[in-house]
């Protein structure tokens, strides 16, 4: 395959996260995996560290089956620590990162690692209204339920819990590749804090704000995602 788009999804979620974004993508070559733990993929046996690391692992054993090389590499949250570790560790994989909803450090509340742990199933409610903002509507939150309800908690938690343990802050200055960051103003998870540190430290960072929009953009702005990240393919493929 030539340089494809790589969509990664982010925590709780699956590859439906990316359906509305790709159906303004159509002369982009994308390729969207599902994170493992979900929908039938399994964990590979030799990982039991399940952190970012071990993401990024399972992305690229993914990408060589697919035969693919270098990729432009975006991902949402959980997903954006992906594209970054592997813009680290593998950094002729990624030819230009996009970076939705994200940070290079991504502390999660402990009351949300807990009720997980816990089995309280109330914290799908917790997690779908920290990712909304004003303005979204009762479908984007019925998909957002959705998602999470078919991941279950103890992914879930899995999910959160390498998130939790993601610091690449210190690291982060040596990834000199285009990079594409696109963040709500209203996230309460990533706050914009974590998308204008990205752009200060990264040289080929540049940042777009999209207003009154939360941790959802994926689902909630997927038509400026799509043109946002097409035009990075489109720039550095
Ligand atoms: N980029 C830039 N700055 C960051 C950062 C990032 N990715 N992550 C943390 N920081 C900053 C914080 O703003 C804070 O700065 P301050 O001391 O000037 O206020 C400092 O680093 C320490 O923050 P943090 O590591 O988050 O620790 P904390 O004990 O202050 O807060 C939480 C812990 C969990 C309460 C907090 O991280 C939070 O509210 N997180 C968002 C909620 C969440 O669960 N998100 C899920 C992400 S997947």
């Amino acid at each position: 395959m030539t340089t494809p788009l790589v969509l990664l999804h982010s925590s709780g979620a699956n590859a439906t996260l990316w359906d509305r974004v790709r159906e303004h993508l159509t002369s982009v070559p994308v390729l969207v995996p599902d994170l493992p733990g979900r929908r039938g993929v399994p964990w590979p046996a030799e990982e039991s560290d399940r952190d970012v690391a071990a993401y990024a692992r399972f992305v690229l054993a993914f990408l060589d089956r697919e035969g693919v090389g270098p990729a432009t590499i975006a991902g949402a949250s959980l997903g954006g620590a992906i594209a970054m570790q592997i813009a680290l560790e593998q950094p002729r994989r990624a030819v230009s990162l996009g970076l939705i909803g994200t940070g290079a450090r991504l502390r999660v509340l402990p009351a949300v690692l807990e009720g997980l742990a816990d089995g309280v199933r109330d914290t799908i409610d917790v997690m779908v209204n920290a990712h909304a903002a004003a303005s979204t509507t009762d479908k984007d939150r019925v998909a957002l339920h959705r998602m999470f309800d078919s991941t279950g908690l103890e992914q879930t938690l899995t999910d959160l819990r390498a998130c939790d343990s993601f610091d690449v802050m210190d690291r982060i200055g040596s990834i000199r590749v285009p990079a594409r960051i696109i963040a709500g103003n209203a996230d309460v998870l990533t706050p914009l804090k974590y998308a204008q540190y990205m752009e200060r430290v990264m040289p080929g960072a540049r940042i777009t704000v999209v207003e009154g929009v939360g941790h959802a953009l994926p689902l909630e702005r997927a038509q400026r995602v799509a043109a946002e990240l097409a035009v990075l393919w489109a720039t550095t493929s």
